[in-house]
């Protein structure tokens, strides 16, 4: 490849891929590793990007990557189950979760995002086994794609969602559920106070003001998400604190102890699943 990509075109909300990504590589090099991305690490170095801007977002760094190994095993549990399952990325960054959970030969793995991100996921992460689809996640094509496979379908959103209007993900909701009726969707949820506090935000804080985007949606409570839309369920609640908690200072656990703190302070990846109604 001739010199660095430029991530110049990306839009502010865009540029939030770059935060997740930072995390992973950064992660790669400790012997105590939540999770071992060496895409990430790889795709770092040749992005033109001052990375150094995150050094002290050490909040984020751990959570994206405990995040991320969430939902890793969220994806690994979910093709044990159905070895033939379609699974759907939707605005996917620089995200190699394909790669981490080995290329699983699955009937099909799409990874989505808006057209000026994935020309650049295409110089840096070609596909691998995996398809690479341009668009919105709120459009329905990607969903009919998908369905025509005829297979159970999982539908995975991580740090997207609550860059959006509560309205909006309902409308989002229900389009997947309508094109998709049987899918399984894994995403994670900001609390109501994390979206309250964007503007102190460890990582958001450090890109520029006049581009950067604002958390719009959070919930106090997990199944407040399920409530968006009749006949969707919770079926799984993971804690953010339980699969990295032992990696924040002394004064973020002893919060996190407190009923106050796991409400307000914790994101939870949850699992959704729709009922017949
Ligand atoms: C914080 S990044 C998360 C990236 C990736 N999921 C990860 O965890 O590394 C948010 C992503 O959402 C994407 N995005 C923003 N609006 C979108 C839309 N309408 N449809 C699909 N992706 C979108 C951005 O381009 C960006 O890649």
């Amino acid at each position: 490849m001739d010199g660095k990509v430029s991530p110049a075109d990306f839009s502010g909300l865009s540029e939030t891929l770059l935060i997740p990504l930072w995390a992973k590589a950064v992660e790669y090099r400790r012997a105590d590793a939540l999770l071992r991305d060496e895409e990430a690490a790889r795709m770092l170095d040749l992005i033109d990007y001052d990375f150094s801007r995150f050094e002290s977002a050490k909040m984020s760094q751990i959570g994206c990557c405990g995040r991320a190994a969430v939902i890793d095993g969220e994806v690994r549990r979910f093709l044990a189950i159905h070895h033939d399952a379609v699974v759907v990325q939707l605005g996917a960054g620089l995200d190699a979760r394909f790669e981490r959970v080995g290329r699983p030969p699955v009937a099909a793995w799409y990874d989505l995002d808006l057209p000026e991100v994935m020309a650049v996921r295409r110089r840096l992460l070609p596909e691998s086994g995996n398809r690479y689809l341009e668009g919105s996640l709120f459009d329905e094509e990607w969903a009919r794609e998908a369905a025509a496979h005829g297979k159970p379908v999982l539908v995975v959103v991580e740090g997207v969602l609550m860059y959006f209007g509560e309205p909006q993900v309902r409308a989002f909701f229900e389009m997947l559920w309508r094109v998709l009726p049987q899918a399984v969707l894994v995403a994670d949820l900001m609390s109501g106070f994390g979206v309250k506090k964007a503007a102190k935000h460890d990582a958001l804080r450090n890109l520029d003001e006049a581009s950067r985007p604002e958390f719009k949606w959070g919930v106090p409570d997990p199944e407040d998400a399920a409530k968006l839309l009749p006949g969707l369920e919770t079926a799984a609640v993971h804690n953010l604190y339980a699969a990295c908690g032992h990696r924040y200072p002394l004064w973020l656990r002893l919060l996190y102890k407190t009923a106050w703190g796991r409400r307000n302070l914790d994101m939870k990846i949850v699992r959704l699943e729709k009922q017949a109604v």
